[in-house]
């Protein structure tokens, strides 16, 4: 689809959002892996527009900070006391325009700068299903019928709340939008909503804008009535009516919170399913949405990937996994396992319960076995921790093995220290390894060993004192257990 790059895209996010109940602004609560609002500014980021304006009030600072951080070209508007649609318009084209002289003082090209021409897009920030290529489709049925305003409409079947189309018979042109509260019992009947997501035409809109008044059931100025004065004034108003109502859908309580995070997953994962994912389990399986996964990548039931997490071709996750920000390797397995910020190397192993925490570097072929716990440690390639243990703050070469229930200890109480253990070493169960300490290429340890000091490349280190049995002590000092009567026996 060929589009126009629209002057500017206007995203709402003023709005109080009573009904979350929440000290979260409403447009930072999240789903699929963003914010309402990072939903909204990567679809409008996505149709390369000349600006990004966000319309702030409610929660402004962490709105700002939170968009700033998603998009730092974003330009901020500030609604003040009035309310309304139509006031948060008015406000982002200001901000517009001393953002335009901003970079005209600054040594911009154009000195006018000011948004006077092409389409401007509005939309809400609490709309996180709509996507750039539904804008797309807005501002390419706007560009080929030449009109003054396009809106995204849709029908539902309950449209209680909302503003409803009003179309002109025979041509089905918009003659306006009537806010259900200023409607007719008769106007309440239409089941055309306005999606609260429009194309203008700049001229047009700055036009209308200064013609507005609060003359309505609410007292607030509405953007919905630029619609009929752009009409009058000879402009061609038309709408675009997408039959997928969950793609306009806004987000206003947690419940519809959970129900768009639930269809937006799916999606998700029908999308991979149809680019060569299995996806055994779609109701227990979570994938926010700027995950990447390759071709043969199976995942089992009960599997989470946040972030920016990636999975390479063939791996298998699950079942009962949560990654957030990990990169799994082709062809590797990772299973019962939780990890964040870790990178698994090709056709290694993970799991069954592993905890894989920040700056994890797993080799290829390596393992991190059963309860196995690791933090900022390079495990080589080839190189295992199969069984029980802790390493953290460590390097591991290449095909070395540790021995089952080891642990570097790398807090002094005050500091942490490094472990480094080389290749083709050997270390014996329940070791622990004193850091800053190095265990060189090819050495062993003992099982039991405390490693205090360093072990040189192809020494044995052991630290265990000999062993010494008493004859005869269970039956003196636990005379008539069990114990003691086997060993007579
Ligand atoms: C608006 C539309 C209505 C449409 C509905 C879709 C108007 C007058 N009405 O209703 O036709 O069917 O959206 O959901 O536009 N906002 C601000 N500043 C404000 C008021 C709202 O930035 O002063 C933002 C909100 O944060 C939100 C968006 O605008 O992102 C829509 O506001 P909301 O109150 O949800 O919609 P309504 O005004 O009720
Ligand atoms: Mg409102």
């Amino acid at each position: 689809m060929t589009f126009p790059r629209p002057a500017a895209v206007i995203v709402l996010a003023a709005g109080e959002g009573t009904r979350m109940r929440s000290a979260t602004p409403k447009v930072l609560h999240r789903l699929g892996g963003r914010t309402l609002l990072g939903h909204a500014l990567g679809a409008a980021r996505g149709l390369e527009p000349g600006r990004v304006v966000v319309v702030v009030r409610h929660g402004r600072e962490q709105v700002v900070a939170h968009a700033k951080d998603v998009d730092p070209e974003v330009v901020f508007a500030d609604q003040d006391d009035v309310p309304g649609t139509g006031r948060a318009v008015q406000v982002a084209m200001t901000a517009l325009d001393a953002a335009a002289q901003a970079a005209a003082a600054d040594g911009g090209a154009d000195s006018s700068g000011a948004v006077t021409e092409g389409a401007v897009v509005v939309m809400a920030g609490d709309v996180p299903l709509l996507d750039a290529a539904t804008l797309g489709e807005l501002l390419a049925a706007h560009a080929a019928d030449a009109n003054a305003v396009t809106v995204l409409t849709t029908e539902v079947e309950d449209a209680t709340g909302y503003g409803r189309i009003l179309r002109e018979e025979g041509t089905g042109d918009v003659l306006g939008i009537v806010e259900h509260k200023d409607a007719s019992d008769e106007q309440r009947a239409i089941r055309e909503i306005n999606s609260s997501t429009y194309v203008f035409d700049a001229a047009v809109l700055r036009s209308a804008l200064g013609r507005l008044n609060r003359d309505n059931a609410q007292g607030e100025v509405y953007l919905t009535d630029v619609l009929a004065i752009a009409r009058a004034d000879g402009g061609h108003v038309r709408a675009l009516r997408t039959d997928d109502p969950v793609l306009v859908e806004g987000v206003n309580d947690r419940v519809q919170l959970a129900t768009l995070g639930a269809e937006l997953n799916r999606r998700v994962l029908e999308d991979w399913m149809r680019e060569g994912v299995t996806v055994v389990d779609p109701a227990t399986t979570w994938v926010d949405v700027d995950v990447e996964l390759e071709r043969d990548v199976t995942l089992l039931p009960g599997t989470q990937l946040h972030g920016a997490t990636v999975v390479r071709e063939g791996a298998t996750v699950g079942p009962d996994t949560t990654l957030t920000d990990v990169e799994v390797g082709p062809g590797a397995t990772v299973v019962r396992t939780h990890g964040s910020l870790a990178v698994i190397g090709p056709r290694a192993s993970v799991g069954p319960f592993a905890y894989l925490r920040p700056g994890t570097e797993l080799g290829a072929k390596g393992k991190i076995g059963t309860f196995v716990e690791t933090k900022n440690a390079q495990i080589g390639e080839g190189s295992k921790v199969p069984h029980l243990s802790y390493i953290g703050d460590a390097t591991v070469g290449e095909h070395t093995n540790i021995g089952a229930a080891s642990v570097t200890v790398n807090y002094d109480g005050v500091r942490k220290h490094r472990t480094t253990i080389g290749s083709h070493a050997r270390t014996g169960a329940d070791n622990m390894f004193v850091a800053p300490v190095t265990v060189g290429d090819g050495a062993y340890t003992g099982a039991g060993t405390v490693v205090r000091r360093d072990v040189p490349a192809g020494a044995l280190g052991v630290s265990a004192g000999a062993q010494r049995n008493i004859e005869g002590w269970v039956l003196r000092a636990r005379a008539g257990t069990p114990a003691a009567d086997a060993a007579a026996a």
